[in-house]
């Protein structure tokens, strides 16, 4: 059935999300759902439904979100936060609480996460004070009841489980202690009442949700953030949200794959105070070689080991070691350690996801193309790869293929999402 154009377009207010996003095969299926769901026979009586009930507008959202979340994604946001919180907030803030926003924060992993990076920092929990705001009610209600399954933890992260769970009967319940520091509560980041929360973060996660917005809502989205950011607050987004349009609020201030930014408006004058975060690593305008020496994270408890990559390449696993040369900035190295891999273990979707990262951040898009199709290739469900292919095509202003290709992102992340 093809939805109503009415339908994708009250969505489309409603989430901001873009024509791929809102694709007409996923309306569908959804707008089929909520039919059956609630008794109505055809398309142009469930719209004079939808139209009238507020929460069948909600409900329909529910089909459409993608709650894909787990602990430590991504892992090193999880570093960053812990070095910018100990290393530069604390020195600047003695005494008051730090304030974290995440949202979306789903079904909790991404906020709770935040709270144990911190814990694990040693930071006082009395003066953590953390918010996650999501649209969808189902995920929320997760995040609140704190039981998670197996597919929240699916990096190995050993001890995560036996230092913050207790396991029970329908899963590993979060302990009270890490919970009680989150409050949960419902909302639209592009929703009117977005706009009138207080305001005042140090730090704000939202990742995974630009991605899926047209420019425009991306724009309004980003305005709303930076006036709830702190002058000297830091902003991560996902991996594949730096889009052009952060550059107009916010300045790039971490080292690779922490996607960390800062308020333009607080980088200081030539010469002045630095920037927030600038103990993180790289900052505008330097080069990967120039980013400032990683610290030595003497002060900190680590993160379980599988997130964080602070200090030498571990050895044994050339991947491992080739995705930590990575990080480090030396791109050279990483790329000579994939291919070695590459020629010991045969094709492999990650090694070549990870030289498509590595000639990207090269600035070499050919290439990067290449190994991401490649990636592709082998693990046609390969969203990250499928993600960098579109960013690709929207750097080379093919519009129509970067759309398709983001559509296919969805698609390999939903199927990855089901749980
Ligand atoms: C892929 S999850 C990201 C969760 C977490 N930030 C992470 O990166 O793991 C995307 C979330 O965005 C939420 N969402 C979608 N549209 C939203 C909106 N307009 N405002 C707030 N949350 C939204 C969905 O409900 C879903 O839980």
């Amino acid at each position: 059935m093809t939805p109503p154009p009415e339908i994708t377009e009250m969505l489309h207010r409603a989430m901001g999300f873009d024509a791929a996003a809102l694709s007409e095969s996923a309306v569908g299926r959804a707008v089929r759902k909520r039919m059956a769901q609630c008794g109505q026979r055809d398309a142009p009586s469930y719209l004079v439904y939808l139209r009238a009930s507020p929460l069948e507008l909600a409900q329909l959202v529910e089909e459409l979100v993608v709650p894909e979340t787990w602990f430590f994604r991504d892992g090193k946001p999880f570093e960053a936060l812990q070095r910018f919180v100990m290393e530069e907030w604390l020195a600047a803030n003695p005494e008051r609480p730090l304030r974290l926003l995440s949202v979306p924060c789903s079904s909790g992993e991404e906020p709770y996460s935040a709270v144990m990076a911190l814990l694990d920092a040693g930071f006082p929990p009395e003066r953590i004070s953390v918010d996650g705001v999501d649209i969808s009610n189902v995920a929320l209600g997760k995040a609140r009841r704190g039981i998670y399954g197996r597919n929240s933890f699916r990096g190995a992260y050993p001890g995560l489980q036996e230092r913050y769970f207790t396991a029970t009967p329908h899963g590993w319940l979060l302990h009270e202690a890490v919970r009680k520091l989150v409050a949960f509560s419902q909302g639209n980041l592009l929703g009117a009442d977005f706009s009138l929360l207080r305001g005042g973060y140090d730090v704000i996660f939202c990742r995974n949700l630009l991605i899926y917005f047209d420019d425009l809502n991306r724009e309004r989205a980003l305005a709303v953030l930076e006036r709830l950011l702190l002058p000297r607050g830091v902003l991560f987004v996902g991996h594949a949200e730096s889009a052009p349009v952060l550059d107009k609020w916010f300045a790039p201030v971490v080292s690779p794959q922490a996607f960390a930014y800062c308020k333009k408006s607080a980088l200081p004058a030539q010469g002045k105070l630095s920037p927030p975060g600038a103990g993180l690593g790289r900052a505008r305008g330097e080069s990967r070689r120039e980013m400032l020496p990683e610290k030595p994270a003497a002060r900190l408890r680590p993160l379980p080991q599988a997130v964080s990559s602070i200090g030498q390449p571990p050895a044994g696993n050339t991947l491992e070691q080739a995705q930590c040369l990575a990080d480090q900035g030396r791109l050279a190295e990483a790329a000579v350690q994939c291919e070695a891999y590459l020629r010991e273990q045969g094709a492999s979707a990650q090694a070549y996801y990870l030289l498509g990262l590595v000639h990207d951040a090269g600035a070499d898009a050919e290439n990067a193309k290449e190994f991401f199709g490649k990636a592709v290739y082998l693990e046609p469900n390969h969203y990250e790869a499928l993600v960098q292919l579109a960013l690709l095509a929207e750097r080379r202003g093919e519009i129509r293929n970067a759309a398709q290709l983001r559509q296919r992102a969805q698609r390999a992340q939903q199927r990855r999402g089901i749980k």
